[in-house]
């Protein structure tokens, strides 16, 4: 007995190794962490349970059949953040650049199906060269039933994925179709065809980080949610995002006891719009001041950043914030903005969490570039989900709500809940000078009578109170309750259950 649990040892030694310590050190050399590595920062200590260390693949081709390494280049199993349960795989890039066989394959699918059956959320490490080359068309199987797997676990367990190395070709379209995607910068890119076919076909330079890293991915395309630093702050920053998330979309989010006060007033609140309407102001720090412990986790910081989605939480409830940001193209809403809120806000929806939208919007961007780009069907995203939205939704409007931007940002009228507005609330079609523009042209040649009009219009329509006689707004509050307000807001809807109708999925305007 003792010869055989030695020898249980030395086998587990060996798949440890992986492909063993020269290539460890060429990883560690690159300022990248291994498999392993990984799994054990992101994991809570002792909580892994490995599975299938000993698969091995079984192609024959290319003298491949002597060359096997135990586990196949993907490290797979679960184990617990914060003592939560989680599925992980994470690829092995010292054992043939991590690429994706048949073997490898099948023990993806296998804790994907798992995690899928048991509720948990399915987190992919991934640092790989792509199909495994000798395996042909048994490596292009393998991508389609990990593909297949990632679309039946949509909305129904979170699935995140960490680009911390290649992902090329169509490697890419399973983190594509997961609900976060995390990139390491200098380590990690990620596009359909590398620089090498770009300049072979469209004769364009360009680095594979110009092309396809980090950077690119979290400003340009909004391919990645967020672009960290190193392995280490990814894996870290993911436990805090996994904190945020419930396990499933049949649980509710975790409750974190918070010592911050639901009733807290901030007076500094009463100051944050500015008096002149055209003049910016930060809504992140209307966020920060409101939420739990000033605790945001932003989704997409530096991209369509005239618009904030993040996770938040409200007397430790986990909530999605969804907010206009005046300092960038002054809040208007355009493609890329309602494209960004409108994943985010379909994403609380399929798991429970309850979305608190901060509006200020002057209307949505006009011109050939935005009309062109096709800004009618990406607008009507955002405003399809919110409507088919039937979590708890609060929305607070600040300062702007202007045309079908107001209508679009979670109003009333789309089954709002609570729709509360500050005094300093302007609702109305247009702005006023817009306004008098059109509807008094005839003055236009006369200053004092369109600065009369203006004023006029402005006492009139800027305001909250005739969208308030309507009831299309529940309350006007005092900036400084603000916090209170919405925290007894979700309190009263914590037990909301409304249905959509039944339908096999809708047509969301894609
Ligand atoms: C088999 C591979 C491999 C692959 C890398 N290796 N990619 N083995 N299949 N796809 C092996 C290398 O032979 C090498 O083995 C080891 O991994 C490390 O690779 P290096 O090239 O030495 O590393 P590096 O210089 O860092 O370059 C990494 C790389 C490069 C950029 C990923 O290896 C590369 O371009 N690989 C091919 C990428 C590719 O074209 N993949 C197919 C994409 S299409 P040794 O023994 O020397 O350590 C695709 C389709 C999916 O994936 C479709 C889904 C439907």
């Amino acid at each position: 007995m003792h010869d055989i649990i030695q020898q249980l040892d030395e086998k587990r030694r060996l798949a440890r190794l992986g492909g063993g310590q020269k290539r460890i050190d060429s990883q560690h050399s690159k300022g990248k962490l291994t498999a392993r590595e990984r799994i054990y920062l992101l994991l809570d200590p002792g909580s892994f349970e490995e599975w299938d260390m000993f698969v091995e693949h079984r192609c024959t081709s290319f003298g491949m059949e002597n060359q096997k390494t135990p586990g196949d280049g993907v490290v797979t199993g679960y184990g617990t953040v914060n003592g939560r349960l989680i599925f992980v795989f994470s690829q092995d890039f010292t054992v043939f650049g991590g690429s994706l066989s048949e073997s490898h394959a099948a023990k993806i699918s296998k804790i994907m199906d798992r995690a899928i059956e048991v509720g948990a959320p399915v987190i992919g490490l991934n640092d790989s060269g792509g199909a495994r080359i000798q395996e042909g068309v048994d490596s292009l199987a393998g991508y389609a039933d990990v593909f297949m797997r990632n679309v039946m676990a949509s909305g129904v367990v979170p699935q995140i994925s960490v680009i911390m190395g290649p992902c090329a070709g169509g490697a890419v379209y399973s983190p594509a179709m997961t609900d976060f995607i995390f990139m390491v910068e200098d380590t990690s890119y990620m596009f359909v065809t590398g620089p090498e076919v770009v300049k072979t076909v469209t004769h364009e330079e360009v680095t594979a980080e110009e092309l396809g890293g980090a950077l690119t991915h979290a400003a340009k395309s909004g391919v990645a949610d967020r672009a960290f630093r190193n392995d280490v702050e990814a894996l870290l920053m993911l436990r805090r995002l996994i904190d945020f998330l419930p396990p499933n979309n049949r649980e509710k989010p975790p409750l974190r006891p918070t010592s911050d006060p639901a009733d807290r007033i901030d007076h500094s609140l009463d100051t944050l719009i500015p008096d002149n309407p055209n003049q910016p102001y930060d809504m992140k720090e209307l966020i920060h001041k409101v939420i739990d412990e000033g605790d945001f986790f932003e989704i997409q910081p530096e991209y369509a950043r005239n618009i904030i989605v993040g996770f938040a939480r409200m007397e430790g409830a986990s909530v999605g914030i969804v907010a206009n940001q005046p300092m960038v193209l002054a809040g208007c809403l355009d493609i890329d903005s309602a494209r960004k809120a409108a994943r985010f806000v379909r994403f609380c929806d399929a798991f429970n969490i309850p979305i608190v939208t901060f509006v200020d919007v002057p209307g949505f961007m006009p011109g050939t570039k935005q009309e062109y780009g096709g800004i009618i069907k990406h607008g009507a995203k955002l405003l399809y989900a919110f409507t088919e939205a039937t979590v708890p939704k609060i929305t607070l409007i600040t300062r702007k709500a202007y045309g079908g931007a107001y209508v679009v940002m979670s109003s009333k009228h789309l089954r709002g809940d609570v729709n509360l507005a500050w005094p300093s609330a302007e609702i109305a079609v247009m702005g006023p000078k817009g306004a008098v523009e059109i509807i008094f042209r005839q003055d236009m040649g006369d200053p004092d009578k369109i600065a009369a009009r203006t004023e006029e219009y402005r006492q009139k329509f800027a305001n909250p109170f005739i969208a308030g006689h309507r009831g299309f707004i529940d309350d006007v509050i005092m900036p400084h309750h603000t916090r209170k307000r919405i925290c007894r807001s979700l309190a009263m809807l914590r037990n909301k259950d409304i249905k959509n109708p039944w339908r096999k999925h809708g047509n969301i305007p894609l």
